[in-house]
């Protein structure tokens, strides 16, 4: 049976990684060094993903450090230093006007009462513009941070999510759409009969309310989720409203984004209620030549310590130190990994290559899918993907920041445009509007 044709949108985001996506980008000339507390950097990269008309930007976050070897720590900057991302994004409100800001809050480390009150405070901040990316938190060290020894199980983790967004929305609903009347003749600041006491009382959270804020311009700021597992896909069937969950290949894509689809339903929502947008590694070149050697300038400059510690923690720690670099990847290496670890390292592993070309493969974007070419076969990558349903469109990780996401936005964004596959103009003020999603109505209405 054949689909019919797609008359929807592709919808964009961009991943701020802060010196761009690829693992050794900040030791390229052309990036921005010190992007990790560079507010400037910031600024620049909005204005660019603007310029682009892409939907959102989004920030990742961990509570801690990475943890691990110094040696190999000190080589490379993820998560070693930078900006709180609803500080940072709260800067960019003042400079950006139709660009949704998504930002990662973990429900691990949190109470919801705070996070409620800031994501409203936000979306009035930005006249509807806020996202919020529901993480448990993939960081071990977290828990170091918060009273804890260890961190909480993955299981307990996402029932502790499920009711921290339970909490979130219910207080972002204390008062009624137009409960403030304002009104200087009757002396009426609010109607009392719009406000709502919560009165949560749950296995982890007990939270009376009601939040002291009035119902923002989303209603409720849209909520994104990216996880990978079972219980997480689960939760995001019945909350998220943006998916960021990888995916490697087009048949696997389309049979998670109908998943996801039919979860929606299976919850009583509809397939429109969520949007399935993976991460995206793309190097774009005015040719593909250009392009591939954009990507081997990168891949050139990965420290060894740096891709030997990302692969030994993707092969579940597995120690790699007996093998020398330029020796063939170890039969015995292979034949100890998990069937779930050899099926996904098996297209990295064909051909017999060595240990450093193995790591480096694996390095350049944590195994996440790279697409490198001239700006036609990138724009028809994205085309085939979005025309076969296996995505609602990509969030774009720019390999290096800020000339990677200049470079998408320059050469891909006129081309997808042509083709009539994105905007080009917002069709909204609010995230909500440009994504395609209805404003959710209060619980008590
Ligand atoms: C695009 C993307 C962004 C993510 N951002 C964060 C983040 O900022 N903080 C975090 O703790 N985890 C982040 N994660 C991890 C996911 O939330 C999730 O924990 C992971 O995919 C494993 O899935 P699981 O939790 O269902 O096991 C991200 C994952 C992806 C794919």
């Amino acid at each position: 049976m054949s689909t019919p044709p797609r008359t929807d949108k592709l919808k964009l985001g961009a991943f701020f990684h802060p010196t761009g996506n690829h693992v050794a980008a900040w030791l390229h000339p052309q990036t921005q060094i010190d992007a990790g507390t560079n507010f400037a950097h910031y600024v620049e990269m909005a204005g660019i993903a603007e310029r682009g008309k892409f939907d959102l930007m989004f920030l990742a976050d961990a509570v801690a450090t990475r943890d691990g070897n110094l040696e190999a720590l000190s080589r490379w900057p993820q998560y070693m230093n930078f900006l709180d991302p609803l500080t940072l994004l709260a800067g960019l409100t003042a400079v950006t006007t139709h660009l949704g800001l998504v930002a990662t809050a973990t429900t691990s480390y949190n109470e919801p009462y705070q996070i409620a009150r800031r994501l409203a405070s936000f979306d009035h901040m930005t006249g509807g513009r806020v996202g919020w990316n529901v993480v448990t938190s993939a960081n071990t060290s977290e828990a170091y941070n918060f009273g804890r020894d260890e961190h909480y199980a993955h299981g307990e983790r996402y029932d502790r999510a499920e009711e921290f967004v339970e909490v979130v929305k219910g207080l972002w609903d204390s008062y009624d759409d137009g409960a403030f009347v304002r009104d200087r003749e009757t002396g009426r600041y609010f109607k009392p009969e719009a406000l709502h006491f919560l009165r949560h009382q749950g296995e982890h959270f007990k939270v009376r309310g009601p939040l002291h804020i009035e119902r923002s311009p989303q209603g409720h700021p849209v909520i994104a989720q990216a996880s990978a597992s079972a219980v997480g896909t689960e939760l995001a069937g019945r909350i998220a409203e943006i998916v960021f969950t990888p995916l490697h290949s087009l048949a696997q894509g389309q049979q998670i984004y109908q998943q996801l689809k039919d979860l929606a339903v299976k919850n009583g929502r509809t397939p429109d209620d969520i949007k399935i947008m993976p991460g995206l590694n793309a190097i774009v070149g005015r040719t593909e030549a250009e392009a591939q050697e954009k990507h081997a300038a990168l891949q050139a400059l990965i420290h060894p310590d740096v891709g030997r510690e990302l692969l030994q923690n993707a092969l579940r720690g597995m120690d790699l130190s007996p093998y020398r670099d330029d020796e063939p990847f170890p039969d015995e290496v292979v034949a100890g990994l998990i069937a779930q670890d050899r099926r996904r390292y098996e297209h990295m592993l064909a051909g017999k290559p060595t240990v450093r070309e193995i790591y480096q493969k694996f390095a350049g974007a944590r195994g996440q899918r790279t697409l490198i070419g001239s700006p036609t076969q990138v724009a028809d990558d994205i085309e085939y993907w979005f025309a076969n349903r296996a995505v609602d469109g990509f969030l774009i990780q720019p390999a290096d920041a800020p000339g990677g996401l200049d470079d998408f936005v320059t050469l891909v964004v006129p081309e997808l445009q042509r083709r009539g596959l994105f905007r080009t103009e917002y069709e909204g003020r609010t995230l909500r509007e440009n994504l395609g999603l209805r404003r959710p109505p209060s619980r008590y209405a």
